[in-house]
């Protein structure tokens, strides 16, 4: 094939900040080039190998992570409340699904946000929009939202940081299935949650100790999971500096998955054509706008060999849009006989502000999409391989409704994220156990 890490340079593209020394730029890229990898080859493979099976229906994906992650968010709490929650649902999920759970981070690289507008007013003054910490700095004034080069080599670092952290917590029994301590249940104060979620963890430690006494299992597998780690790929020369070529095929080793987001993915543009080389698993995100004819031209474009678990198509239409929007989609790429595995995310398309001009997102809303979902991929004798989540393991008040019933008023209570609004630490664990239920009469339906 035709193709280089820079292939993308003479394309149109979008969303990218305007570096004022192109040198410094330059020489902060060799930089990064040769730093050692986060990740490596093998792995990457491994995770398309999961994403197949889940396009199949043999394992589920869960992504989940922040909208954005901050540099000063690299710190041991932050990290491991992260890691926590994202075990607690997949444990939950696996529960439901009987499946192994693939679990995707969005974390340990996500610090490029896509913006709507390029500038915003603060005080009568236009100034360049917060694009995220490896770009520019959110404080209000001129020469913080300036693009500094240096940042991208703190981006790697606190990348790096990010990732040994969750490798080592993981590989130092974080997530041991013998050690229910590990397991309990933070500031989650709804009785109903506890209980289920109580009842869950015992009969699970049972089970393990049942496996155990048969010698069936090897403790090795009770003892950790894998967590691959993934973030959009939007600054495309950062990307580009991170592609390398082993054996003849080109890896992206900053992260397993890479994603391109709704408003990078135009068919000529930048951002496809870069990401059609390289082998890691990439997901696309799926609007409203997109149509039949539209999504199979891209899916040609990103991954020509039709190769299963190589695309992951994550739709996110809005809880209205999506019983009338998926279904054709779903049926072209039926038709077509495209290997793609389809997950949901239900938080992009349902973000609303309130009257008070705090941007929001209902529970209902991220659930009632979810299941629009479902049920059009049931109906159309699809699979739902996966979600994809935008959460944090904390108390935070920016999302409404669930297990706490938060109201509008509550928001300003503890409203943190500087880009959307996630599902806080129990939110996040209700919706693991309504998608568990979905996934559990799902697979008692199919016998
Ligand atoms: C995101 O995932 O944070 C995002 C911006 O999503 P989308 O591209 O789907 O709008
Ligand atoms: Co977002």
């Amino acid at each position: 094939m035709d193709w280089s890490p820079g292939c993308w340079r003479s394309l149109p593209i979008e969303q990218q900040p305007c570096y004022e020394d192109g040198e410094a730029l330059g020489r902060v890229l060799t930089r990064v080039r040769a730093l050692p990898p986060l990740v490596v080859p093998g792995e990457i493979d491994t995770l398309r190998g999961r994403l197949a099976q889940a396009g199949k229906g043999q394992a589920f994906l869960l992504q989940g992570g922040d909208c954005a992650e901050r540099f000063a968010d690299c710190t041991r709490t932050a990290i491991e409340a992260k890691l926590k929650i994202l075990m607690q649902m997949s444990l939950v999920l696996t529960w439901g699904a009987r499946m192994p759970v693939v679990r995707v981070a969005r974390m340990a690289g996500q610090y490029a946000k896509p913006r709507s507008q390029s500038t915003e007013q603060v005080n009568g003054q236009a100034l360049p929009v917060y694009r995220g910490d490896s770009i520019n700095d959110i404080a209000p004034h001129p020469e913080a939202r300036r693009a500094q080069p240096e940042r991208l080599l703190e981006a790697y670092y606190r990348s790096a940081a990010t990732l040994n952290f969750a490798r080592a917590l993981l590989d130092g029994g974080f997530a041991d299935l013998h050690h229910p301590d590990h397991w309990d249940l933070g500031f989650v104060r709804c009785g109903d949650q506890r209980a289920v979620y109580n009842d869950l963890i015992e009969r699970m430690l049972d089970a393990v100790n049942f496996v155990e006494s048969t010698g069936a299992a090897g403790n090795e597998s009770l003892r950790t999971v894998e967590l691959f780690s993934s973030h959009e790929a939007l600054l495309l020369p950062y990307e580009e500096a991170l592609t390398v070529s082993v054996d003849g095929r080109w890896y992206n080793l900053g992260a397993h998955m890479l994603w391109i987001g709704e408003r990078t993915r135009q068919l000529d543009g930048a951002h496809v054509a870069y990401a059609r080389g390289i082998e890691n698993p990439v997901g696309i995100k799926i609007g409203p706008s997109m149509t039949p004819d539209a999504l199979l031209m891209l899916l040609e474009a990103v991954e020509p060999a039709n190769r299963p678990g190589r695309v992951v198509l994550i739709t996110r239409m809005g809880a209205d849009a999506a019983a009338s929007r998926l279904p054709p989609l779903i049926a072209a790429a039926a038709r077509a006989g495209r290997a793609e595995a389809w997950a949901c995310d239900p938080m992009h398309g349902n973000t609303v502000t309130t009257p008070q001009g705090v941007k929001t997102r209902r529970f209902h809303q991220i659930l009632s999409e979810l299941e629009t979902t479902f049920d059009a991929h049931q109906a159309a004798g699809s699979v739902l391989a996966g979600v994809h989540f935008e959460l944090t393991g904390d108390d935070v008040t920016e999302c409404t409704g669930g297990p706490q019933e938060l109201s509008d008023a509550d928001l300003s209570r503890h409203y943190q994220t500087h880009c959307d609004p996630r599902l806080n630490y129990a939110q996040s664990l209700e919706m693991a156990f309504r998608l568990a239920h979905r996934l559990r009469q799902h697979r008692l339906s199919r016998g």
